[in-house]
């Protein structure tokens, strides 16, 4: 029997790690300590999920108490180095939610912990997990395409999903580092793993041009605001019994408000970007990302020596209703082959449920290399971080001036 903590209550804590962990895993993993900043929270997740165990405000203490065998790090993006370094040296193997971090001082300190400590840190990329982004990764490690030359990738958030990060801790840069590193870091993850090949320099631009203080209509936060009754923002925190449950009725302890004004003055992260990369192998890649379009998806081609794979999700608004994922190779003798793949069901197109299999019960062949460590942790947000610092300065940005990959590399 495993050993593990919850470091940070939060909601992904509870939907992807501690309900399943009583459900489906409580034959060889015990939640043994749940840490949190805002007791409230910590409470109301322990209670949702069934747990029994002790709930903790002081890390320290937790580990010095509890010592786990691994620690499930879910809490804001900013804060994931603290405890990810620190369950390290206590001994504890980590298991991180993306983005592993947000910046490259912070990146730097986890991977030199790690090669220190000699504990290993996993990365949680559960897209890797789902059938469609896999059979593209078969597809290509197949060599239907042959060597691959260019990626270009475009994803779109909609205004439901899109907005929901202009209303908390993740508009803020210095929180989540920009949707380039909070979401992205979930694309570059897919791109560099299909592709194997590490990014060497990045260009970006990046606008906020939809939400911040963009119109005079607009409040503190939603449930206060004079404009619900007009505005297509209006988020009702007490229509889902998880959201009110969660975080309304844990307000009093922090502060943290769910439902925030997308138009706030205070948001600084981008709600378009684009980047370009170049590869190791010399493959460039054409990214772009924007939290604003009517529907949800992505599309994107990967080209190589041998033909072209065009591929495409939708997640709202659009073909939702088709019970397949597809996508199109174009070889050189001037055909088009179709590939369909079903749908699966489950969070994150069934890889959520994947990926903990193989977390927590392991055992389970692995030909492809879906498990990711803190060096695909790393190359993923490394990209993001690099765009960053592009848009922030103008100039492109080399990789290996922010991290020494070779050092690391495994
Ligand atoms: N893999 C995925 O698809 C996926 C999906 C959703 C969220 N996530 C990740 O999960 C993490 C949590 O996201 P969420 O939206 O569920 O968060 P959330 O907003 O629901 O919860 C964040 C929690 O962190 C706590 N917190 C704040 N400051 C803290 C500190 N200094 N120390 C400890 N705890 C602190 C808050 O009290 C809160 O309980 C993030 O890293 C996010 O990127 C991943």
């Amino acid at each position: 029997m495993k050993s593990y903590v919850l470091v940070g209550a939060s909601g992904r804590a509870l939907g992807m790690y501690a309900r399943p962990l009583v459900k489906d895993f409580s034959d060889c993993a015990k939640v043994a300590g749940i840490f949190d900043v805002n007791p409230l929270r910590a409470e109301t997740l322990k209670k949702e999920a069934g747990l029994d165990c002790k709930i903790y405000t002081d890390f320290d203490q937790m580990m010095t108490e509890q010592k786990p065998d691994s620690a499930i790090v879910t809490t804001v993006d900013r804060f994931h180095h603290e405890y990810i370094i620190k369950c390290l040296e206590a001994g504890a193997e980590v298991i991180t939610e993306k983005p592993m971090t947000i910046d490259s001082e912070k990146c730097n300190a986890i991977l030199e912990a790690e090669a220190r400590t000699g504990k290993k840190v996993i990365v949680t990329f559960n897209y890797r997990f789902a059938p469609y982004v896999t059979a593209v990764k078969q597809a290509i490690a197949d060599g239907l395409i042959g060597d691959v030359l260019n990626v270009d990738f475009e994803y779109m958030l909609d205004t439901s999903h899109g907005a929901d990060y202009f209303r908390r801790w993740h508009r803020k840069k210095e929180n989540s580092g920009g949707l380039l590193v909070h979401k992205s870091t979930h694309h570059f993850d897919l791109i560099n793993w299909w592709i194997m090949e590490e990014p060497v320099e990045v260009m970006g631009y990046g606008t906020r041009r939809f939400y911040g203080p963009t119109r005079k209509e607009r409040g503190e936060r939603c449930l206060t605001c004079n404009y619900k009754n007009t505005c297509e923002f209006y988020f009702n925190i007490d229509a889902s019994d998880m959201n009110h449950k969660m975080y309304h009725n844990c307000e009093s302890a922090d502060g943290y408000f769910r439902d925030r004004c997308v138009f706030a003055d205070e948001i600084n992260i981008e709600d378009s970007m684009s980047v370009n990369v170049k590869y190791s192998k010399g493959t460039l890649l054409s990214y772009s990302l924007i939290a604003h379009s009517p529907y949800e998806g992505y599309k994107a081609s990967i080209s190589g020596t041998n033909g072209r794979l065009e591929i495409a999700e939708y997640h709202s608004g659009i073909r939702t209703s088709d019970s397949c994922y597809y996508f199109n190779l174009y070889n050189r003798k001037g055909q088009k082959i179709e590939y369909s793949i079903p749908k699966a069901t489950g969070g994150h197109g069934g890889g959520d449920v994947k990926l903990r299999n193989m977390i927590f019960r392991g055992g389970i062949p692995d030909p492809l290399g879906h498990q990711a460590g803190s060096f695909a942790g790393a190359i993923s947000i490394l990209i993001g971080i690099s765009a960053n610092k592009s848009i922030a300065e103008g100039k492109n940005i080399k990789v290996n001036d922010l991290v020494d990959l070779a050092k690391y590399r495994k």
